[in-house]
């Protein structure tokens, strides 16, 4: 059967008007902006506004639309939208739907949310390359876009200086036979025994809403910082070397790493554990704090539109997130 090479045709991103500093954080909960900045390399974060228009399918929509220009196509080119998000606009229908007719697809494209939290954006791009590589579909979109802003307990300091709200999308085609892009390898892998790490009961089946659990603040996310953070450096730097392990690559050779970007610590943590120089690590953590599946496209969008990643470039996607869900995806640009 005939394959496919694998290339990144266009990138985006939208990030929030309205932003929220550590200085900010400090009128909301007891903390301060230094051991935010100490602790977590986070200075500040964009915030969707509640009056609309920046929903997370309305912000996949201005990225998408950006990212389509860059790749020079139109919407009914898309074949697959892949919509990872833990902050859907809505239950049902899913965001890839909602966001097909934003778009104005009219081609019956195949639209399907990913819920692996931190890890859906590489979820989805290993989940697309696997298709296009087979000839199924010839382009993907993909999306990580977010607004945690709406689930996070503002009176809960150990996890609402975290988050922020954002998007960042790719989209994905086949490779034309003279170009160098590649997916050489990819992983994906969860190990929900830590589900309880990060987590959120209340809002399903089992345990729908009540008045008792908003006054409580219980229907929120919650997370436990330290187990997440010992569970996330071991399986970034272990997905990191199996894939460049995989693809019969070494360290000198990749030239840049997307982290998922939790906590500054986390990445330097990996960095050492997988033994690759800091300045190979791209960061925006400060600004943007932690977007769960909008992390790793927003940093690539940022790496390739500032010129720091070129055409040629060997490029590692790590990711880690609640479930505990993990991905990492190693390519060419
Ligand atoms: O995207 C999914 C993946 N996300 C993660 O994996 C997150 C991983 N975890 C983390 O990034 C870190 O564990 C946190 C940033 C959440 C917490 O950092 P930490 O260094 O583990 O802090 P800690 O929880 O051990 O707290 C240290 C101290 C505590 O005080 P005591 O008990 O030592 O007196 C906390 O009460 O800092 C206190 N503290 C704060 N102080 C000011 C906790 N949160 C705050 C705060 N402001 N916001």
């Amino acid at each position: 059967m005939k394959s496919y090479e694998v290339k990144i045709l266009g990138t985006g991103m939208y990030a929030p008007k309205k932003i929220l500093t550590n200085i900010d954080l400090e009128s909301i909960v007891e903390t301060n902006a230094q051991w935010i900045y100490e602790r977590t390399g986070i200075q500040e974060r964009h915030i969707c506004s509640t009056e609309g228009g920046e929903y997370p399918s309305d912000m996949a929509m201005y990225a998408t639309l950006d990212a389509l220009k860059v790749a020079n196509l139109v919407p009914n080119d898309i074949d697959l939208i892949l919509f990872a998000s833990v902050t859907p606009d809505v239950k049902l229908p899913n965001s890839a739907t909602i966001l097909q007719v934003k778009l104005g697809i009219t081609n019956n494209c195949a639209c399907l949310d990913i819920a692996a939290a931190c890890s859906g954006f590489v979820y989805g791009f290993n989940m697309a390359s696997a298709m296009i590589k087979t000839g199924m579909i010839k382009k993907a979109l993909i999306i990580g876009s977010e607004m945690l802003s709406r689930e996070v307990n503002w009176k809960d300091r150990n996890t609402c200086i975290l988050f922020g709200d954002g998007c960042g999308v790719a989209i994905i085609g086949r490779a034309e036979e003279t170009s160098e892009s590649k997916v050489y390898a990819s992983i994906l892998s969860a190990d929900g025994t830590g589900g309880e790490f990060f987590d959120q009961p209340v809002g399903g089946s089992v345990t729908p809403i009540t008045i008792e659990h908003i006054e409580a603040g219980t229907h929120f996310m919650q997370m436990k910082g330290k187990e997440m953070f010992k569970v996330a450096t071991r399986t970034l730097a272990e997905n990191a070397q199996k894939v460049i392990a995989e693809a019969g690559l070494t360290l000198e050779d990749i030239d840049w790493v997307i982290p998922h970007q939790a906590n500054i610590r986390i990445i330097e943590t990996t960095a050492k554990l997988i033994g690759i120089e800091m300045d190979k690590m791209i960061i925006n953590i400060h600004k943007y704090g932690n977007t769960s599946a909008a992390t790793v496209p927003i940093a690539f969008h940022e790496a390739v539109t500032d010129g720091r990643i070129k055409r040629g470039d060997i490029i590692l996607f790590d990711a880690f997130g609640a479930g505990l869900t993990a991905g990492a995806t190693l390519l060419k640009y």
